[in-house]
């Protein structure tokens, strides 16, 4: 195991509704070399997340009136160094359910413009898998967990994400299992997100 630089916090989101599925497995297998770090998992699916429904009561400064469990959400978003993903690809992009987590986070974006909260810092990460393959079919979740990462004041790592296509057929769920095997591979994003760190 890789030994930790510096105590990193990690909010790490499932956003499957399968918690032991493919995405879920990839993310868990990160977490598990992330030696010394101290990490919060959310599962979506055990989580009672409501749509937003554009009141911009958060664009003023107040909080959300939606009442559900988006609170700890946003506290373990604000205080984490690094937000780690794992999805399923639903139509090229994030299921709706996770979609919904991170709309709610415009009180975050909001925040930060306001000056009330100055993120600067978080990292992202995403796992995703997918049963087909075709062009560009993870771009849509690229760009909307980059706008996410940037609204809150951090970056998403587009070149540490996995992203696993072809999960429909015997050859895509063999590459799977041989890429869970792979530990030098999650060993080097966590090296690589660590060096971000103490730069
Ligand atoms: C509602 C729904 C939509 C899906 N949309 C896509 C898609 O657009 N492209 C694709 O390649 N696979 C699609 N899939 C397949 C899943 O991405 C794939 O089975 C994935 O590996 C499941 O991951 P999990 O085990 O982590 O839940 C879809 C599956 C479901 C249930």
């Amino acid at each position: 195991m890789l030994r930790s630089k510096k105590i990193i916090r990690i909010c790490s989101i499932y956003g499957s509704p399968h918690k032991d599925g493919s995405s879920s497995r990839l993310h868990d297998r990160f977490l598990s070399l992330c030696s010394g770090f101290h990490h919060e998992r959310f599962y979506i699916c055990d989580m009672k997340i409501l749509p937003c429904t554009g009141c911009l009561q958060c664009s003023a400064g107040f909080s959300c009136p939606v009442s559900d469990d988006m609170n700890q959400l946003y506290s373990a978003i604000t205080s984490a160094d690094l937000v780690s993903f794992s999805f399923p690809l639903y139509f090229s992009s994030l299921p709706g359910s996770m979609k919904n987590a991170v709309d709610r986070c415009n009180l975050l974006w909001q925040r930060k413009r306001l000056g009330l909260y100055s993120g600067d810092r978080q990292q992202g990460i995403f796992f995703c898998t997918a049963g087909s393959e075709y062009h560009d079919m993870f771009s849509p979740s690229v760009s909307v967990l980059s706008h996410f990462m940037n609204s809150i004041g951090g970056k998403l790592r587009k070149d540490l994400c996995l992203t696993v296509p072809g999960m429909d057929t015997e050859a895509g769920k063999k590459y799977f299992e041989t890429l869970l095997l792979d530990r030098v591979s999650f060993l080097s994003r966590i090296d690589a997100l660590q060096n971000a760190f103490i730069k």
